[in-house]
């Protein structure tokens, strides 16, 4: 039987869709209207990343897509339609939402937070009780800046630090209270950031990160532009050199998802944190920055416990551009990795995200041309 997926043609979604592809006869793509169609976004995407033309024959033959709308009762779709696709389905995966950090409040809560619940209401709709992924976020672990996070915290305690981890939060409660009212089972997928050094092109996803490497890249250049010299500056940072960021490979990610599902689950809602067993220091992070600009304007990048009292005009620019990562340059938190320990899916074998990987990761010319 089929198994529908949201979101197949976001940078997760494709990676996830490859997979499981692979192991379900028919997929089908839950997509938005308009634009080219999600199957074959899907075929370009699979042709650029190398796949052999019978490979993406196999895949594309086993997917079809039906059009919905993520924010509307019935998904936009007829009762009948509604009926007629909850009933097909054995598995649903919800990998779909907006995830510009500086989106709109409002489009945040009706894709992450209200699509959600449309989801929900598919698969409460299914006579064959279909089992629901639901992709979150460590985000929705919010401000809390130190200390172990577990897989089955979720409170809003913290505060969050932007409007997209609330919409991820409200989200993940839906479907607590979901699994809590109906006795169904679901598994909660929780990744960390994502990262991939696969090469850039314009058939594959755009990658999230961009926007912010895009910022800090116009940043640069102003300020290459704008400097009397050419001596290094030095921008003092609100952060802990010593801050820790988990980034794990998308590629990665998406394997280990699929792998959760193969198992059956423990509880009413099994959560999982699908993070690197290693977290990156941002002390690492400010290295690579300060390597990857170094041609346009040597900089050193100088963490400092507080936002100075005096801000240099460079560094007022620095500040404002960056708002929404500063707060991330302070946080040394570890995401608990228990459910993926327990079934032996990570450890030290896990491929390193290192200097090497993050100087592929943001040195590619993706950003730097597109800057
Ligand atoms: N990227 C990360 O670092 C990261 C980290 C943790 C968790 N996550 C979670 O992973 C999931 C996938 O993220 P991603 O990085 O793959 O994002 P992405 O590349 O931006 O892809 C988002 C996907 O959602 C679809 N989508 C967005 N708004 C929609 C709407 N209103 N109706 C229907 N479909 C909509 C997009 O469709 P179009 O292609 O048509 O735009 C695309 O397929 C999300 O749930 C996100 O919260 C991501």
């Amino acid at each position: 039987m089929p198994i529908a997926i949201t979101g197949a043609t976001g940078l997760l979604g494709t990676r996830l869709l490859e997979i499981l592809a692979d192991r379900h006869d028919s997929v089908i793509l839950l997509s938005r209207p308009g634009g080219i169609p999600a199957r074959e976004r899907i075929v370009r995407y699979l042709r650029a990343s190398g796949r052999p033309d019978d490979a993406i024959a196999a895949i594309a033959a086993r997917l079809r897509t039906v059009v919905v709308e993520l924010e509307r009762p019935m998904l936009g779709l007829t009762q009948q339609r509604f009926r007629a696709l909850a009933d097909e389905l054995d598995e649903i995966w919800h990998c779909a939402a907006s995830i510009d950090l500086n989106s709109d409040p409002q489009r945040l809560h009706l894709t992450n937070t209200v699509g959600t619940r449309r989801i929900i209401e598919l698969a409460d709709a299914g006579v064959r009780t279909p089992m629901l992924h639901h992709v979150s976020t460590i985000g929705v672990a919010g401000r809390r800046p130190v200390g172990r996070i577990y897989e089955d915290d979720l409170d809003d305690s913290y505060g969050f630090t932007t409007r997209y981890e609330e919409s991820k939060y409200l989200a993940e409660v839906a479907v607590r209270e979901w699994s809590a009212r109906t006795g169904r089972p679901a598994v909660v997928h929780r990744p960390s950031v994502l990262v991939t050094d696969q090469r850039p092109h314009p058939h594959l996803p755009t990658h999230p990160l961009l926007t912010g490497m895009q910022l800090a890249r116009k940043l640069v250049n102003t300020l290459a532009m704008t400097g009397e010299s050419r001596e290094r500056l030095v921008v003092r940072i609100p952060g802990d050199p010593q801050a820790l960021v988990n980034m794990l490979q998308v590629e990665e990610a998406a394997r280990l998802m699929v792998e959760v599902s193969a198992h059956a689950p423990t509880s009413h809602v099994d959560t999982y944190h699908i993070v690197h067993p290693r977290d990156v220091r941002t002390e690492l992070l400010a290295d690579v920055f300060e390597e990857l600009f170094e041609d346009i304007l040597p900089i050193s990048w100088r963490f400092v416990p507080s936002a100075p009292q005096q801000p240099t005009p460079w560094e007022t620019l620095v500040y404002q551009t960056m708002s929404t990562f500063l707060p991330f340059m302070s946080y040394r938190r570890r995401f608990d990795d228990l459910g993926l320990r327990r079934l032996g899916l990570t450890g030290d074998f896990t491929a390193p995200v290192d200097r090497d990987y993050l100087m592929r990761t943001f040195g590619s010319e993706q950003y730097t041309l597109s800057a």
